[in-house]
């Protein structure tokens, strides 16, 4: 799984290794990143979020992405794959530090992710599973093309998070590829 690598003009996407914790941590651990994501996590419990993404790459040979700023080298978030058990569908999904918001990285990470699940994986449609409150959300999922599909329900402890379905097809995904 260490040799799958995603880049872009300004990123680097792989999966998550020991190291990337510090980053992690910051990530989950913040109260506002979390807001729509059941709050805060101490960082035994962020650990645990990574070694079950890492699971998801051992298991389905695919999972989210931690995302590095090519320039700096620093980590600032991740993006990617997930489709846990009782998943609505086929999910491509984002979270960023705070002081890498603004720069569009978060939907550049996404496209490169859009393009991995539909080229590579062979996935024909994605979802990305949104709270209807979370603005900032809705917009990534509009520049990448995305539209309201309407509300889901996620599986187990989290079946009473509000969350919407927002997605698009590979065909429509192609297309906007090709647009001049
Ligand atoms: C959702 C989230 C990732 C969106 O981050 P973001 O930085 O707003 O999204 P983008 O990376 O697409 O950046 C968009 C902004 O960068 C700007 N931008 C786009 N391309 C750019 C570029 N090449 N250079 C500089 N700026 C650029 C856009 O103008 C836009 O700014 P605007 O929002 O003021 O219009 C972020 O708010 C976050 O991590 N939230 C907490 C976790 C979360 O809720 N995740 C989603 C769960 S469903």
């Amino acid at each position: 799984m260490d040799d799958i690598t995603l880049e872009t003009v300004r990123l680097i996407l792989r999966p998550p290794r020991q190291s990337d914790l510090y980053g992690w941590a910051r990530l989950h651990g913040d109260a506002d990143t979390m807001t729509y994501l059941g709050g805060a996590l101490p960082r035994s419990d962020a650990w645990r979020a990574m070694a079950m993404v890492r699971g998801s790459w051992s298991l389905l040979g695919f999972g989210p992405f931690c995302v590095i700023e090519k320039a700096s080298g620093e980590w600032v978030g991740r993006a990617g794959p997930w489709f846990p058990e009782g998943w609505p569908d086929r999910e491509v999904g984002w979270m960023f530090l705070e002081q890498a918001r603004g720069k569009g990285y978060a939907t550049e990470a996404a496209a490169a992710c859009l393009d991995f699940v539909f080229e590579t994986l062979g996935w024909e449609r994605v979802i990305h599973v949104i709270d209807p409150r979370n603005v900032a959300s809705h917009r990534v999922a509009q520049r990448l093309g995305s539209s309201l599909i309407g509300p889901v329900t996620l599986p187990g402890s989290r079946e009473a998070w509000p969350s919407e379905a927002w997605g698009q097809s590979r065909d429509q995904w192609r297309a906007r590829r090709q647009a001049p």
